[in-house]
């Protein structure tokens, strides 16, 4: 059957996968046919994913992204097991919401750490040629944060921003081996961690919030099935853009 967005024979590595878009990706690229190797800290919960997941040979592995030196030995030690890669999907990330005046250094710094650093450096890992077949692709989940600016959201989408920024200069630099790099900005998406924070929120706030999206919020699927689109090869043109998955948030 034509399917141009199918991943049948690529290896893909998902980190963020022990919960919300990280999770909703693994299992969908499953179910497109990838082999995936999962990476949370929290191993129930990515049995849990796993037990989500289609097909067979799937892997999962531990790792805190706060630690950068480690990455080295931990990309080693996942082709080990798994052989050379096809794909990369970062989806790890953690918000931290004060206004400005509360954000000390130390905040941009743990920020920038795990949703930024480690990112480049898991590439810079991920991208040796021993590690990586190509035409590779490689995806980070950025945030609608990077292009517009919400209030107590400095040093999240500071740290969004750089994402896109530097998946710009990456895809330029690797284009010429066929490495693919590109980042997916969600707007407000309906994961478990947002479900509970939007309820904590008066009826009026709710309300706005809802009101922003033309289209309403978005489901994890909304944000997976992008990432399918770049991580197959039907995206095989498209390298260093930032997609703006929002339901039309940034258009008002
Ligand atoms: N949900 C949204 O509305 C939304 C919107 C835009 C962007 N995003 C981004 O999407 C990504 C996934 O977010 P989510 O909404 O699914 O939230 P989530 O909290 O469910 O997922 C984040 C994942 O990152 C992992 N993680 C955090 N710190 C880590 C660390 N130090 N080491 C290893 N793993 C770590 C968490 O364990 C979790 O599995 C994040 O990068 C987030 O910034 C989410």
């Amino acid at each position: 059957m034509f399917n141009p967005f199918s991943l049948e024979g690529k290896t893909i590595i998902v980190t963020g996968a022990s919960s919300g878009i990280g999770r909703q990706c693994a299992i969908d690229c499953s179910r497109m046919g990838a082999k995936v190797a999962i990476i949370g800290r929290n191993e129930e919960r990515l049995n849990e994913t796993l037990s989500l997941m289609e097909g067979r040979g799937h892997t999962m592995f531990s790792y805190d992204f706060a630690q950068l030196d480690g990455i080295k030995d931990f990309i080693t030690l996942i082709v080990s097991e798994i052989g050379k890669i096809d794909g990369v999907l970062c989806a790890a990330g953690m918000e931290k919401s004060a206004p400005m005046k509360l954000l000390k250094p130390s905040d941009y710094e743990e920020i920038m750490k795990v949703n930024t650093i480690s990112a480049f450096e898991l590439v810079r890992q991920a991208t040796g040629v021993k590690v990586i077949n190509t035409p590779a692709s490689i995806v980070f989940i950025s945030s609608i944060t990077s292009v517009i600016a919400r209030t107590t959201t400095a040093a999240y989408s500071a740290s969004k921003g750089a994402l896109v920024s530097g998946a710009r200069v990456m895809a330029s630099e690797l284009a010429k081996r066929n490495i693919r790099v590109n980042c997916i900005s969600p707007g407000t998406i309906l994961t478990p961690l947002m479900q509970n924070y939007l309820s904590q929120l008066s009826e009026e706030d709710y309300q706005k919030r809802v009101n922003g999206f033309p289209l309403g919020l978005g489901e994890t699927t909304d944000v997976s099935n992008a990432c399918i689109y770049l991580l197959s090869d039907a995206s095989r043109w498209i390298t260093g853009q930032n997609i703006v998955v929002d339901g039309g948030y940034t258009i008002q």
